[in-house]
């Protein structure tokens, strides 16, 4: 059985088309509910560890990251307040550019607070590079980063990752918030598409 897929009577297969999906893509699964959800569980706990002195504020990047941030702060054995921030980045839909603009931003004072920025996908760098430097000129006491999944060989510029949750060398993933043409974030498990 595919861990966490199998007995679900939802919508979908571990493979195969979504039911009534627009672009009609060929989804494969990649990482299942239970694989997702021992995955979230260990970096709460890693993160619950490193922090204890009641200074985090999770910034959870929109939108990709809407699924993951829910799902991690309710592992949390330590107070965190929840921050949103949104940004944009020019270029096709599958490559970002480089051009980023910050659309939404943190709505509470971060200074003196330490940051964890909570992202969908580490790709070639570039959003979080820009994220990282937006983040540190307000002055916080620490920025570090928990990205759900690195891809590390696609990497265009240095970047730490400080809480990595799968790493993966190529391929274009869709579901647990993360998009394609604003299709399949509802999915629970995460799927390469075709
Ligand atoms: P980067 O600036 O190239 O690192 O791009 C990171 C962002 O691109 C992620 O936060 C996602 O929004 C998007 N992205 C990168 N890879 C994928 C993917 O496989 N599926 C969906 N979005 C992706
Ligand atoms: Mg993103």
């Amino acid at each position: 059985m595919a861990a966490g897929a199998g007995g679900d009577p939802g919508q979908r297969a571990t493979s195969g088309l979504v039911r009534g999906d627009p672009l009609n893509k060929e989804l494969k699964l990649l990482f299942s509910k239970k694989e997702i959800a021992e995955t979230v569980a260990r970096l709460a706990k890693e993160i619950s560890a490193d922090y204890a002195d009641n200074k985090l504020i999770l910034i959870g990047v929109l939108k990709g990251a809407f699924v993951f941030l829910a799902d991690l702060v309710r592992h949390l054995t330590i107070p965190a307040q929840i921050e949103f921030i949104r940004i944009a980045s020019y270029g096709s839909k599958k490559e970002s550019s480089g051009e980023v603009i910050v659309t939404k931003d943190v709505e509470t004072p971060v200074d003196g607070k330490d940051v964890l920025v909570v992202e969908d996908i580490v790709d070639t760098g570039l959003s979080l590079q820009f994220l990282i430097d937006h983040l540190r000129s307000k002055n916080p006491a620490s920025v570090k980063v928990c990205a759900l999944v690195d891809k590390k060989a696609r990497r265009e510029v240095e970047v730490q990752v400080d809480y990595t949750g799968f790493s993966m060398d190529d391929g274009f993933i869709v579901g647990y918030g993360i998009d394609f043409n604003e299709q399949y974030r509802a999915l629970p498990e995460i799927f390469v598409v075709d």
